[in-house]
Formats: C-alpha cells, sequence, structure tokens
C-alpha cells in the first residue's frame, strides 16, 4: 500500500506442544464381535493393542479446550495472547458456527482470529503451514494450533474397513516469533481424483438418511500412502535445507504401524532417528495424530527439546502435508 514499508519477515518457532487423548483404552477383544475379527488379526494387520476413546458426554470441544489449556500453561501463555486459533477437525457436527470460534470463547480467548480446516488426519500440518505463514508474514504473533477429533462418534461398530482403526483426542501447538526460524517449508497437496477412497458414507442432509459414519478402502489407501508419503517426506527435507540424517524424530500420522515401519524402510531412515509409533495404544485420531505422538516423544523423553523432527500426515481428500520442525523445548 502506498506509504507503508514492508515488515521485516518474523521467524517462527513452534513454543510448545501438549494434548489430551480419550480417558478409556479400550482393547481389540472389545469390537472384534460386529466385524468378525480378532485381537490377533488387528494386532498384525495395524499394530494396534487399544484405542483412547472419549467418554459419551465429552464433545470434540472439550477435548480441544482440554489441550489448548495445557498447551497454553506450557507456553507460559495468556489466552489473551492468541491472536489466531485453527483448528483442524472432521468431527465436529456443525459446518457453523466454527468449532475454533466456540473453542476460542471457552478458554478466554474471545476476539482471535479462529476457523476451522477440513484436511482430515493431513489437518495439523496444514494447520502449522498456515501458523507459520502468519506468524512470518506480522499477522499474528501467536497462533494456536490445535487438532482434535472425537471419532467415535461417527463410527459404525460393524464397519469393518475402519471401526477398530480410530480413537479420540486433540493435540495442539503455539506457534509464536522466534529468534531463529523453527519451521520448514510446508510440502502440501492434494489429490481428489482419490477423494472416494476415505470419507463419510454419505453428506450431512440426504431425507430419511441415518447421520453419516466413517469409511475407507483401506488397501487402496495403503498402496497409495506406501509410495506417495515417502516421496513427500523426501520433499519436506530437502526443502528444510537438511538431510535425513539430521533428524532426531520422524513424526508420521498414525494410521497403521505396518505404515509408518515401510516409511521408515522406504527412507531408509538411520538408526538414531526416533520414530512414532503411538498408534500402538491410542490408535488412529485423524487431526489430532501427529501432535499426540509429538507429545508423547517429549514426554516421554525419546527425544530432546530442539530436536528436528519430520511431520507427515495424509488422509482423507486425499490430503497430504509435510514439514521438518524444531521441537520446543531445547535450544531454539
Ligand atoms: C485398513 C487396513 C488395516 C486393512 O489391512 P489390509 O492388510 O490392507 O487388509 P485387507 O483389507 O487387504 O484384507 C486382508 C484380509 O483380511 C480380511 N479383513 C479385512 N478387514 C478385516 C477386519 N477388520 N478383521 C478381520 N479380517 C479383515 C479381508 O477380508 C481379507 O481376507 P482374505 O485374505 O480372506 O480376502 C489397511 O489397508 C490400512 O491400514 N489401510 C490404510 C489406512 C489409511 O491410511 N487410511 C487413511 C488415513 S486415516
Amino acid at each position: 500500500m502506498r506509504g507503508s514499508t514492508p515488515p521485516t519477515p518474523a521467524r517462527a518457532q513452534i513454543l510448545a506442544i501438549d494434548g489430551v487423548r480419550g480417558g478409556r483404552l479400550v482393547p481389540n477383544d472389545d469390537l472384534i464381535g460386529p466385524i468378525d475379527s480378532s485381537d490377533e488379526w488387528i494386532r498384525q494387520r495395524t499394530g494396534i493393542i487399544t484405542r483412547a476413546r472419549a467418554r459419551a458426554d465429552q464433545s470434540v470441544i472439550d477435548l480441544a479446550a482440554d489441550a489448548s489449556v495445557r498447551v497454553l500453561a506450557r507456553a507460559n501463555l495468556a489466552a489473551t495472547d492468541i491472536d489466531a486459533i485453527i483448528l483442524a477437525t472432521v468431527t465436529h457436527f456443525f459446518q457453523t458456527p466454527s468449532a475454533a470460534a466456540i473453542l476460542a470463547e471457552r478458554i478466554g480467548a474471545r476476539g482471535a482470529a479462529a476457523w476451522d480446516i477440513s484436511a482430515a488426519c493431513a489437518g495439523y500440518c496444514y494447520g502449522i503451514g498456515h501458523a507459520d505463514a502468519l506468524v512470518r508474514a506480522g499477522a499474528a504473533r501467536h497462533v494456536l494450533v490445535v487438532g482434535a477429533e472425537k471419532l467415535s462418534d461417527f463410527i459404525d461398530p460393524t464397519d469393518r474397513t475402519i471401526s477398530y482403526l480410530l480413537g479420540d483426542g486433540a493435540g495442539a501447538a503455539i506457534v509464536g516469533v522466534g529468534a531463529t526460524q523453527g519451521i520448514g517449508p510446508t510440502v502440501w497437496g492434494t489429490d481428489g481424483s482419490r477423494a472416494g477412497l476415505v470419507g463419510q458414507t454419505r453428506g450431512w442432509r440426504e431425507p430419511g438418511a441415518a447421520p453419516p459414519t466413517l469409511t475407507q478402502e483401506g488397501p487402496s489407501v495403503y498402496r497409495w500412502a506406501v509410495t506417495a508419503i515417502p516421496k513427500l517426506a523426501r520433499q519436506a527435507v530437502a526443502a528444510a535445507g537438511i538431510d535425513l540424517a539430521d533428524l532426531g524424530a520422524f513424526i508420521p500420522h498414525q494410521a497403521n504401524l505396518r505404515i509408518v515401519d515401510q516409511f521408515v524402510k522406504a527412507l531408509k531412515l538411520p538408526d538414531h532417528v526416533v520414530v512414532a509409533r503411538d498408534i500402538v495404544e491410542t490408535g488412529n485420531t485423524s487431526a489430532a495424530s501427529v501432535p499426540l505422538a509429538t507429545e508423547r516423544l517429549l514426554r516421554e523423553g525419546t527425544v530432546p527439546g530442539g530436536a528436528l523432527a519430520l511431520s507427515v500426515g495424509f488422509g482423507a481428500g486425499l490430503a497430504y502435508a509435510a514439514q521438518v520442525t524444531r521441537l520446543p523445548g531445547g535450544e531454539q
């Protein structure tokens, strides 16, 4: 604009990460009846032993609020310090008003810009990409990015393509101005030609129909993921200007332990890179999966704060995104 001087670009970092899982760890045996499956089949094909499920009276916004309050405390920030809230979810029952607007009010961040994004299991990595751009452009100083899902509200217990995979939880990060740039370029995209492979069984408004649940063509998504995602991961590492050997952690979307292991093999990841395997206990929590897997690594001390992590999300759309970030807590 006339007369204005472009601001010096700020540097963006992830200042804190935290999260909450549904409080009930549901074992395979509780779910196998309606899908004619077995504990052994689920463990062998997916690695899942339990999945975290929320209480019936908890909503996706309750989970998002719990994670947000925790991450604010961890970052030593007040809700009023937050300029923007990006909530990635596919399990909010309303298309409008947004879950993010309600979350803002719930945590005491009234006045913050707030919006939802729908990029399924890639949603959190999309959100980090948005937040990074906002902070670097000077449009926000602190952005709260939340991936939150109550997938158990969208399960048909007789759908053997997906019902046993899904869990509930919320993971949250605060992206803010830092002394150095701690978020690499987000490499992202969609392949809408595969939009039919995973998603809702039907739209919200089909006369006389029951509410939608989730379903997928699992083997097709599997084949796509093990081919497309290692390429995406390599692109994100190259875009960050580092080598795979510089990574401290690899945090892919927790869709299936076999998929995670195939990624590791395809990438020929050095042994010192810690691989997130939160799916074994938590299940697949879609947009919450990457931040919750990150939260576990940091909480258990498997990876030190300040290490470089490669995060990769992929899912319905098909939407995908990857970026290298410096984990909070160490030297920034
Ligand atoms: C869903 C998934 C776990 C299924 O595993 P899979 O190894 O591909 O299994 P398949 O569907 O090929 O089925 C293999 C066999 O198990 C059977 N089977 C399928 N689902 C089953 C279940 N839930 N329980 C028991 N048996 C099952 C099939 O009928 C088939 O039997 P057959 O060999 O006698 O024909 C796997 O395909 C997957 O994880 N896909 C990707 C999911 C994903 O990334 N989604 C997007 C992001 S959320």
